[in-house]
């Protein structure tokens, strides 16, 4: 199969007081080619690093040095302005801790950033893909964590985006509703041949992926492609 390639990664550092004693490469000349289409993990352990490299692919921060290339555009020569049009247009992201809107339903959470979007899913559309558009009408305090996630990956969704990035999507679920809202990562680069990466302390779920990039103290440690991905339900840890 001919692979094209999404995001490029060259050299991209993030170095935080560069030069002096108190110095932290956060990210520390990091290389690796995502494909299009791809499910993606990044795997390390805590304070390795993979926020901040999840955090500059979304355009939420920018490295300090190196190309970060996605769909084409160096988006690190982007100023702080081409990074809000970037993450808004091109980027939908799922936080740990949903971080939804108290006061508005789970219909109007998704509404909300659907509007950000040139080309956006109907916001009840995105709510069925993730089995919730039942519950609509209901605020996430009426909804369980894991109902919560599925909201928030619907929101993500909803800007119909190139690229959907979760950092530990998973760490406040149980293990059951965590494999349920692994599966809608899964289903959503299956059945729209877009890109995901999801970001995980937890190196049992490297079987589901694509591909896998294991961050150590700021540098790639190992960066493998799977052909077979495991099924999830088949996934235990
Ligand atoms: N603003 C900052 N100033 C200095 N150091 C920072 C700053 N932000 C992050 N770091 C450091 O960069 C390193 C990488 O942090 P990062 O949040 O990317 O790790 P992580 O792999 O996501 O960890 P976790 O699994 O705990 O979320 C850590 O040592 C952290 O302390
Ligand atoms: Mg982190």
């Amino acid at each position: 199969m001919a692979q094209e390639k999404f995001i490029e990664v060259q050299h991209s550092s993030k170095i935080y007081n560069e030069g002096q004693e108190n110095e932290v490469r956060a990210n520390d000349d990091i290389s690796f080619d995502i494909y299009k289409g791809e499910l993606t993990i990044i795997v390390g352990a805590s304070g390795a690093g993979k926020s901040t490299l999840l955090n500059i692919l979304g355009g939420m921060d920018f490295n300090t040095h190196g190309k970060v290339i996605v769909n084409g555009n160096n988006i690190s020569e982007y100023d702080e302005r081409g990074r809000t049009g970037y993450r808004r247009k091109e980027i939908g992201f799922v936080f740990q801790f949903y971080n939804l809107i108290e006061n508005l339903t789970a219909m109007e959470n998704v509404e909300i950033a659907s509007q950000l979007s040139d080309n956006p899913l109907d916001a009840v559309e995105a709510l069925k893909q993730v089995s919730l558009d039942k519950r609509k009408d209901n605020f996430p305090a009426q909804m369980s964590g894991g109902e919560q996630q599925r909201v928030s990956i619907a929101r993500a969704m909803a800007k119909n985006p190139g690229l959907l990035l979760a950092d530990e999507p998973t760490g406040a679920l149980d293990y059951h509703t965590g494999k349920q809202v692994l599966q809608v990562f899964q289903d959503y680069v299956r059945e729209t041949g877009k890109n995901a990466i999801i970001v995980t302390h937890n190196g049992m779920i490297k079987p589901m992926a694509d591909h896998v990039i294991e961050i150590f103290d700021g540098k790639v440690k190992s960066d493998t492609r799977n052909d077979n991905p495991t099924p999830i339900a088949d996934l235990e840890w």
